[in-house]
Parts: structure tokens; sequence; C-alpha cells
């Protein structure tokens, strides 16, 4: 383990020189009742023993740029860095949100523009960037939904259909949103069950939540006759745009007949996730919904750009200021930077990657559902559970091998379930790695499976109790 900090402290040692003060001291500047009477008690490294703790620091945890992060349904992939140099520039970097429009024409210029090309892209009119993550998206997107029937004066659409194979976002933010959720179940294909669709469907329904691909990365190859049923009952459909990678460039969420989507930029526009965020998305929707949306709107007006507020209809804010800016700037440099035909390489590499990684895991791990995949694959341990050892030992046993654990237990209608996205950044060579590391792992599981359930061997800190990390996490270190 590493030395602490604190521990490393000889007293008089320090990191930075502070310039001379060069100003005269006003005594009573700070009001006595604020001044320190006890100094901080602060660790006195040198400068070089400060980077090398921070250094150290940042390579206990597993990223992206240390190793292969095939984590199904976060789109864990390389993200360029010159998009990271871009966002720093100082022309953004240093812009205050209150500065008035005149100033900032620049970067409502760059908005405008991302909008623009992210109509585009799903094939739907009206955009907003204000939300901070994917499910605030989500919460977005319903809020309009519900705006839109309130204003219609159909009030009894209190419903939103969420398939078995949804991510956990969907019910949660249908609930917060002040909707009942009715779940309905997949057919033997993974795919929505449209006799179960029709049963659950009436004058109630408010919308249907759908991701396409669906969380078992398969392609709902009915989303025809779906979109018909639900707009035929008067409802709308929610494209949960979480899984873009695997169909960007290619079909519209528009095109398909959803009426509102989210797309989550840190996952297919090349943000980097960490640590929760932060995190920026897109919300689209229908010309119908389009006087909902939150405020402001960057528009144009007379050759400039400007914030609209004056837009009585709109849901109010969702997030302070207009979004997270600096992911928008990413956002908008990774579009520009590979145009359409790029964008469509990215879901064809990433669907290519899947299906390869899957058919050399196919001959030692069960997948349940046998069509060609798209961006991700599901696969299940039940073989290596009934030799005794779990998905979840199995997944913590890869990081003995420097690999990020898969999505495990999720989704829930596949037994011990391994959800496995590789994205279009990695190279053959690594999924074949990759390959080889978990058909070492199942050979283990009939040979040595006290190593697999024992895992992780080699990490920093070993197996964790998980559940009293999330309610009762202890970040702080005591001497
Ligand atoms: C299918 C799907 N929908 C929604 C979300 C929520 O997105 P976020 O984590 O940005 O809130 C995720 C995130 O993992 C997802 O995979």
């Amino acid at each position: 383990m590493q030395e602490l900090i604190y521990q490393k402290s000889k007293s008089g040692r320090q990191a930075i020189t502070v310039p001379k003060l060069d100003v005269t001291q006003k005594d009573d500047l700070i009001p006595n009742e604020y001044v320190r009477s006890i100094p901080a008690a602060l660790a006195e490294v040198s400068e070089l023993e400060l980077m090398r703790h921070f250094v150290n620091l940042s390579q206990l945890n597993h990223c992206i740029d240390k190793g292969f992060y095939p984590l199904g349904s976060c789109t864990m992939k390389y993200n360029p860095k010159v998009n990271d140099s871009l966002a720093a520039l100082e022309g953004f970097r240093e812009l205050h949100p209150l500065q008035p429009s005149e100033q900032v024409q620049g970067a409502l210029e760059l908005m405008w523009n991302l909008q623009q090309s992210i109509s585009a892209i799903t094939g739907l009119p009206a955009v907003t960037l204000q939300p901070a993550a994917g499910a605030h998206g989500e919460l977005t997107g319903l809020l309009l939904i519900k705006a839109y029937f309130k204003d219609k004066g159909e009030t009894k659409r209190s419903k939103i259909i969420v398939p078995d194979t949804a991510h956990g976002t969907n019910p949660a933010t249908a609930t917060m949103a002040g909707f009942e959720v009715v779940e309905i179940k997949s057919n033997e294909k993974g795919l929505v069950d449209l006799t179960a669709l029709k049963a659950v469907l009436g004058p109630d329904t408010a919308a249907i939540m759908l991701t396409n691909p669906n969380t078992l990365g398969l392609f709902e190859e009915e989303i025809q006759s779906i979109q018909k049923l639900v707009h035929e009952a008067g409802g709308l459909l929610y494209y949960d745009g979480a899984n873009l990678n695997a169909i960007v460039g290619f079909i519209r969420p528009g095109d398909m007949g959803f009426d509102v989507c989210q797309l989550n930029l840190h996952k297919t526009f090349s943000t980097p996730h960490g640590g929760g965020g932060p995190g920026g998305c897109a919300v689209v929707a229908k010309a119908t919904l389009e006087p909902y949306l939150p405020k402001p709107i960057v528009t144009k007006k007379d050759g400039k750009y400007i914030l609209d507020i004056d837009r009585p209809k709109s849901i109010g804010k969702v997030k302070g200021f207009y979004g997270n800016f600096g992911i928008l700037v990413r956002a908008y440099a990774y579009i520009l930077a590979l145009g359409s035909d790029g964008l469509a390489q990215v879901s064809k590499d990433a669907i290519l990657s899947a299906n390869y990684l899957r058919s050399k895991l196919a001959s030692r791990y069960l997948v349940t559902h046998k069509q060609p995949c798209m961006h991700e694959f599901v696969i299940s341990g039940s073989r290596q559970k009934a030799r005794g050892v779990s998905a979840g030992q199995i997944v913590k046993r890869l990081l003995d091998f420097g690999v990020h654990a898969p999505t495990v237990y999720f989704p829930m209608i596949v037994p011990e379930a391994m959800m496995i996205e590789p994205t279009e950044t990695e190279t053959k060579q690594t999924l074949d790695d990759f390959a080889s590391v978990m058909n070492a792992i199942d050979d283990e599981t009939k040979t040595n499976p006290e190593i697999v359930r024992s895992a992780p061997n080699t990490t920093v800190v070993r197996k964790l109790d998980e559940a009293l990390a999330a309610r009762k996490p202890n970040v702080r270190w005591r001497p």
C-alpha cells in the first residue's frame, strides 16, 4: 500500500514558493473570529514528493488510459485527448456564464452548431443541451411529454411502459417524473413482445421508453410495429440514446418513429467518464414538443446568436446556466473531426468488435440470445456457476489480469449475466487477449476455483464490502 502523504511529512518542507507580499497588509482585513489560531494540519512535503503522491494515487484505480474497460452499457471507450485540449482553450475555459450574449458569440455559435449536428444525427429538430447526464436527460424528456399532454388536456395519460430489458434509470426516471411504470416482458428473442405491448396500451399510456439496441445488445427488429401501435394508442415513444454507439451514422431515432430522445454525450461523443461526472446530455424532440424545451435555447436572430428565454410553455430550467459547456466543446470537436462517414465507422467498428469477441467466448460461456449483437453483448456464467464459481467472482478475477470487470448481473433476465461492451477503439489484439484471459479463468473454475473465488488477489485492496462502501463510505484518513 502506498505510503500516505502525511507519513512523509517533515516540518519545514514545502511544495510551493509563494511570492513575497508586495501590497500593504491590512490587519483587519479578515475579521478576528475567522483568523486561524492553530496552523492547518497539512502535510509538509517537497514538490517532487507531492507530484509522486498524486501520480501514484492516479495509478491505483483502473482507467481506460491504463487498460481494457469492457463495462457493458457504459461505453468506456478511449476519448481523443485533443478534445480535452480544445475544451481547455482559454477562450472557452475563461468564459463566465453571466457574460452578455454579445461577448460570447463564439461559444453560442458552437452550441448552435452542435444543436444542428445533433438534430441531423438523430433526425429530430428540437434540441436542448442543458441536462448534465443521461438520466437527467431522461427526466427532461419525460417532463416534456408530461407538459405536452397537460397542454393538450390529456391528463389521464399517466403510464410509462418499460420493457424488462430496460436500464434501471428508465423506471426510476418515470417514477421521479410522476408517472406510473408498467413493465412488459421480453419474448424468447430478448425483444419487446408485441402481444404483451398490445395488452398494456390504452388511453392512459403516456409513452414507452426504449433503447434500441436494447440492453441485451439486440436490435428491436419490430420497431416499426412498436411505434405504430404506441402512436395509434395516442402515446409517444421515448428513445434512451445511451446506446447510440451502435447506430450513430446509420439509423436515426427520428426515422424509427421516436418522438423524444436523450444522447449521453459522455458516452458516444467523446467525453471521459469519471467519478460520476461531469457528464453532458442533449435532449432532442419532434417539433410538437419544441415549445416545452427547457429555457434558454440558443437561437439565431438577425445574424446573431441569442439565448432565447421568451418561451412561455417551457418546463423551465433543468440545470444552472446552459449545460456543461466543456462537454459540449468536446462533443462538437469529435463530431467535426469524424464527419458523417467517420461516425458511421464508429458504429461499424463497435458492432464488429462485439460480435468478434462474443464468438471468441461462445464455446466456454453460455450465449442465451443467439442472433447477432450490436455494440455489446451478454453472456451467462451459469455453466461456471454449476461448478461453484459465480459471475461476480469471475469478473473480479479479471482485475488480477489488469482488465476492468464487465457489468454483472444486468440485465436481470439473464442468469449470472456478464455484459460486455468492447467499443470501437480497441484493437483486435486487445480483444484476443481478453478472450484468452476469460477462457483461462474458465479453466481455473475447473482446476483451481479457489483462486477465482478469492479474487482480486493482486489489486491494492482485496474484495470490498460493496454494500457497506456504498452505504457508509469512509473516505477520510485520520492519523
Ligand atoms: C441504457 C442506459 N440508459 C441510461 C443511462 C444513464 O446515463 P447516465 O449514467 O449518464 O445518467 C445509462 C448509463 O449507464 C445506460 O446505459
